[in-house]
């Protein structure tokens, strides 16, 4: 029987996409297919005053122009994630003639061709009434509070508690009374998720119905919030995306131009292709927001922490609403028993931010991590002993035990593995020849959620299986660990099991989001394949069968086929043909129950980082970083270490390089191309150490899966800063820590 739990396999879709025959979006090709090409606008706040498409309209190839006044009227929805109904950006496109940010989508061009759409679209000429966008936090609150005076004035209303305001114990009475604290605040730029497939949606209609191709991470949402927007029956949208160039976050909820390919082909009767051009994918498609964090922290003096305060402010857009929680792991990360929380979220001129890769966790780790460093040293204590002190035995948010929680052994391994012992605590101490060493630590932590799914399960006669779902491979390798758990449960090789996901109108499975795919669906897998097989046995032990009387629960998969317990064999082929069945389909579902309740699921892990800062030539890299992970049970040790691979390079270039520059007169962003917008490369990689404890979870269902696409980044930030500040003394609390301010 194959043993393929845990095998590092290669991506069973790997040659399908180095042939090129694995086709994404904006390779989808339809007879009489048209290309959108939108004009945006190019003042980041104010109206728009006057639109002439009329040199536009008649340039070559151009068969439409769509703008506010020309536009069918589409309706804000109500939004519910918990059923499939989520935007990226909640103003309907051309809602009406207000600039909210700069990028903003003004009129869309449709042509037979793309350059003749592009070309026509730069004739288009727009006049605006421009006010002064507000970009920063300060000026977004400074805008705010404007505003909310003048409704205070008619209204008499007074803004609430943000929703992710938390508080226990008295916080701030346990600050005032303790002998060591530390007061420190830390911002974080915006960041742009620039996966490799841009978005795109090819959309076409036939018989009133709506098929789309769209680069999404959640098909059943796109399908959904697609037939909400456009007032059809889900049953008559379809949302095809058999394979995603990445994600990251900003291909979870529908964003405008996915509506504007689907109106448009409405309207024309043709399909109508919009690729979201690089540039555009900096302002219409989600980032990560700004932020500023407080943190204050009070401990005894032997390194107990008594209070522990994350008071976090955040942007989010005019056009849609995004909250980015930096708090909430702080919450339960460690043992406080005076702990508040306050999240703040102010709009600004720019396009709606949406979650990038551990919202929340990435930037609220960089703060809070490097805070714990900070304290660290306060208290003369070393980084890890100080954490070791402040474990948190249970969840002491939820109050209730953790699902499994081997972050100590995490402490641990990366410690042994980087060789941390021989750190010498003093700044700048550790030399190797021109180069100054510095070494750096953190933890990680990220939740480990789970959805409902259904799945379908089909064993075919011929020694072949299918499994169906409408979740999607994001290019994680979700195809990979699916086959080798169906392969597990049926004894069958991976390549014998077809996986089949990407498809809104398969058995509706989870949202690539929230490092959740893998441990959502492989026990629905399992289950599957049990109830698939249970099903064929029964046919086996029927009256008048082969195994007549026998218990199908009796019945083993083995070696060669299925063995009775009488000993009697059947090879797979002849137990199909003896139940007479072609076929054996099991649709299966499951859904998190009250171990949700009893409880606490993360991921957990911890990184050490070695940097090399050469003071003679202004020279500062990464030269090393370990991680020890734990993400319960490992399915595939190649895609799993993968996962984390890419976390710790994008982390890596969180903490170094990006940052997306927007200019203060109008709101246009500086850096929208891969040219200027700086992010971590092959080049300015270290040597990665990953270790996966592969601990499976023993509440999280059948081989205990914990979530693994997250975790990674999350806390890598502050063990970067960490090393810098123990080589250079220059604590640097704002990202990205260039060498300009290394040397200011
Ligand atoms: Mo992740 S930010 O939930 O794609």
């Amino acid at each position: 029987m194959p043993n393929l739990l845990g095998q590092p396999i290669n991506r069973v879709d790997g040659r399908k996409k180095v042939t090129g025959r694995a086709l994404y979006a904006a390779d989808q090709r339809f007879g009489g297919l048209l290309y959108a090409y939108p004009v945006v606008s190019t003042i980041g706040s104010g109206e728009i005053v006057r639109l002439d498409a009329s040199a536009a309209e008649q340039a070559p190839g151009v068969v439409a122009v769509f703008h506010a006044d020309n536009f069918p009227k589409i309706r804000r929805i109500k939004e519910a994630m918990d059923q499939g109904v989520k935007t990226g950006e909640a103003r309907p496109p051309f809602e009406d003639k207000k600039i909210h940010y700069a990028g903003q989508y003004v009129a869309l061009v449709v042509a037979e061709s793309f350059a003749q759409a592009r070309w026509a679209s730069h004739l288009v000429h727009v006049d605006y009434r421009e006010e002064k966008p507000a970009l920063t936090l300060d000026a977004g609150l400074k805008a705010a509070a404007a505003e909310d005076a003048e409704k205070k004035d008619k209204a008499g209303k007074k803004g609430g508690a943000g929703s992710g305001d938390y508080k226990r114990g008295d916080p701030e009475k346990a600050f005032d009374e303790a002998p060591v604290m530390l007061d420190e605040t830390y911002t974080t730029p915006v960041e742009v998720h620039n996966p490799m497939e841009m978005h795109a949606a090819t959309a076409r209609w036939e018989d009133g119905k709506l098929i789309v191709h769209d680069s999404t991470q959640w098909v059943v949402g796109s399908r959904t919030t697609l037939a909400k927007f456009l007032e059809l029956d889900p049953k008559n949208v379809t949302v095809h995306a058999p394979f995603i160039g990445a994600g990251f976050g900003c291909k979870l909820f529908l964003w405008p131009h996915t509506v504007l390919a689907a109106v448009a082909a409405r309207e024309l009767h043709r399909p109508v292709k919009f690729m979201l051009t690089r540039k555009d994918q900096f302002t219409a498609a989600g980032h990560r927001p700004q932020t500023r964090q407080r943190l204050r922290l009070a401990a005894t003096p032997d390194g107990r922490l008594v209070s522990l305060r994350h008071d976090t402010i955040a942007h989010t857009g005019h056009a849609g609403k995004f909250e980015e929680s930096c708090g909430r792991g702080t919450r339960s990360m460690y043992s406080c028993a005076n702990l508040g929380v306050t999240q703040k979220t102010v709009p600004v001129n720019v396009g709606t931010p949406t979650a990038m890769r551990a919202p929340g966790a990435a930037p609220g780790l960089f703060a809070l991590e490097s805070a714990m460093d900070e304290f660290a040293e306060k208290l003369k204590m070393d980084p890890i002993d100080f954490r070791r002190k402040n474990l948190a035995d249970h969840d002491e948010d939820k109050k209730i035990p953790w699902s499994s929680n081997h972050l100590a052994e995490c402490y641990d391994v990366v410690a042994r593995n980087f060789g941390w012992a021989k750190r010498s605590p003093g700044i700048g101490s550790m030399r190797d020849g021109r180069e100054i060493l510095g070494w750096g630590f953190a933890a990680a932590y990220w939740p480990s959620e789970r959805e409902k799914a259904t799945v379908r399960v089909e064993l075919n006669a011929d020694g072949t299986a299918r499994i169906a779902c409408a979740t999607q491979d994001i290019g994680t390798g979700t195809y990979t660990v699916f086959a080798q758990v169906a392969g597990e449960m049926l004894g069958l090789p991976p390549e014998k099991i077809e996986i089949v996901l990407g498809d809104s109108s398969l058995p509706p499975g989870p949202i690539s989001g929230g490092s959740m795919v893998t441990a959502t669906v492989v026990p629905t897998i399992a289950r599957g394949c049990r109830e698939a097989l249970q099903k064929l046995y029964k046919g086996l032990t029927a009256p008048g069968a082969v195994w007549a009387g026998g218990d199908p629960a009796k019945i083993a998969r083995t070696e060669d086929g299925f063995t009775a317990p009488s000993g009697a064999r059947l090879s797979w082929p002849d137990a199909f043909a003896a139940a007479e069945r072609d076929r054996v389909v099991a649709e299966t579902t499951l859904a998190p129950g009250e171990e949700e309740k009893k409880f606490s699921f993360h991921s957990f892990g911890a990184h050490c980082v070695e940097v090399r800062w050469d003071p003679g030539i202004a020279r500062l890299r990464v030269s090393r970083m370990a991680s020890a992970i734990d993400a319960g049970r490992i399915v595939n040790q190649k895609t799993a270490r993968n996962q984390v691979h890419g976390s710790l390079i994008m982390g890596l270039g969180m903490v170094l390089l990006e940052e997306s520059v927007y200019d203060p007169r109008n709101g246009r962003v500086v850096t929208d191309n891969l040219a200027d917008y700086h992010m971590a490369v092959h080049a300015d990689l270290p040597q990665l150490d990953v270790t996966l404890l592969d601990h499976p979870d023993p509440n999280n269902g059948d081989f205990g899966v914990k979530g693994i696409g997250e975790i990674g980044i999350t806390g890598v930030t502050a063990a970067i800063a960490n090393a810098i500040y123990h080589a250079t003394g220059r604590r640097l609390r704002s990202l990205p820590i260039t060498v300009e301010k290394l040397l200011a």
